[in-house]
């Protein structure tokens, strides 16, 4: 069976991969050539091409193209509709359109179908969210549950019968709206729950109290808590934008969005909560001060800056005259400078925003003369 995955990001290309290491023919697509440039080294088993020409014939296509915010903060679906429009010119009768993307309820039925089957009666359909954590050692596209609705009866056994050789379980859905659903509450869940500690983290502030020593507290119970910890904010492709998708289409049906809402405010406002912080652990404002970001990525151990908190608190640092400088050893070189090197540089203030395995705690401490880690996660060190 020929398949095609559009997009070869973060989510399409490890799908394409396994798809080829499963037995299909692959053709991995998307439009941005330096893309196909950098990962045609390294994949031998699928055909990796910015031809569309190359798309005919396939059985099934998937799509994983971005689904970010516009300029307005926004859900901006031109990278979806733009793949509808090159998929419109190649599906036929009887071809399996699959999104992967994340969207709002409707998207599959509402904006793909339209523009890809007018009539809605020769394509099948279906939804089927990508989950993936990237790397993420012990959940991955094999072993996380696909969930899976299509349009159809015949298109959810279909979409069932593809993800079947690919995931260990499958777990389908009565219609494509309940799986976007789906996906949105996983990672809305995921945006307020952490809001709501980082602003229980500015209570216990406020209130002197250790929030960790708080939250190890309220952990020791073993039902009705899940653990989380505050931290520099929310980045990422998924977290700040995915609930923004739901609010957006909770309003526009009438319905109240105001939580999901405060949420992504509360978390776009820790930067600044931070730098106050480190203002009074430092007892001086930040002018003239020697500071070092520590960690620019939005999490651990990968290079991804989408949305990074880490960028935001360096444009405060930065408005306070503070002289910025960052260690990150996913990026050699960021904003015209040159990642700091911690055994040989002296700060006045170090800050912890991501905390990447390779990160010299020994360097860290000896460079700084206050080390503010927002990761909580440095032992002996000023924490959020
Ligand atoms: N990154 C994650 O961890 C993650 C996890 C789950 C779901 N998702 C969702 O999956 C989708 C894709 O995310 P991603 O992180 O892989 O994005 P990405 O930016 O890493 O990759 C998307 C790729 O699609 C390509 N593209 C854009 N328009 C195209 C078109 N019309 N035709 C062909 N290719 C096109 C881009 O050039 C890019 O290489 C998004 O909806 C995202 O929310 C992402």
């Amino acid at each position: 069976m020929k398949i095609a995955v559009i997009g070869q990001g973060y989510v399409g290309f490890p799908l394409a991969q396994l798809a080829a290491k499963s037995g299909f023919e692959v053709i991995g697509y998307d439009t941005n050539s330096n893309v196909i440039e950098s990962l045609e080294s390294f994949e031998p088993k699928l055909k990796l091409t910015n031809n569309e020409g190359l798309l005919t014939d396939c059985q099934i296509y998937v799509i994983a193209v971005p689904t970010p915010l516009d300029t307005k903060g926004e859900p901006d679906l031109s990278y979806v509709i733009e793949a509808s429009w090159t998929l419109a010119k190649y599906a036929v009768n009887g071809s399996l359109v699959i999104n992967e993307s994340t969207s709002y309820p409707g998207t599959l039925r509402e904006v793909i179908l339209p523009i890809i089957d007018p009539s809605g009666v020769k394509v099948l359909f279906a939804s089927a969210p990508e989950r993936i954590d990237p790397l993420n050692k012990n959940w991955n596209l094999k072993n996380t549950t696909r969930v899976i609705g299509g349009l159809t009866q015949e298109a959810t056994s279909k979409a069932e019968q593809f993800y079947a050789t690919l995931c260990e379980q499958v777990h389908l859905v009565s219609s494509p709206e309940v799986a976007e659903s789906a996906k949105l509450l996983e990672n809305t869940f995921r945006q307020v729950n952490i809001a709501f500690i980082n602003q229980f983290t500015q209570i216990m502030d406020k209130l002197n109290i250790p929030v960790h020593e708080v939250i190890e507290a309220a952990n020791t119970k073993p039902f009705g808590f899940m653990k989380f910890t505050p931290g520099l904010g929310v980045g990422g492709h998924c977290i700040p934008i995915d609930p923004i998708y739901l609010a957006e289409k909770a309003e526009l049906a009438g319905a109240q969005a105001s939580l999901i809402r405060t949420a992504d405010q509360i978390n776009t406002q820790m930067p600044k909560f931070v730098m106050d912080r480190a203002i009074r652990l430092l007892g001086s404002d930040l002018s003239g001060k020697k500071v070092c970001i520590v960690g620019l990525s939005y999490k651990s151990n990968i290079a991804d800056l989408r949305s990074s908190p880490s960028l935001a608190l360096w444009d405060l640092l930065g408005a306070t005259n503070a002289q910025v400088s960052y260690h990150d050893s996913f990026h050699p070189i960021f904003r015209g400078m040159k990642c700091v090197d911690l055994s040989s540089t002296q700060f006045d203030l170090a800050i912890v925003a991501t905390r990447h395995s390779d990160l010299n705690i020994s360097q860290l401490i000896s460079s700084s003369q206050v080390v503010f880690d927002c990761t909580g996660t440095i032992a002996g060190v000023h924490w959020l």
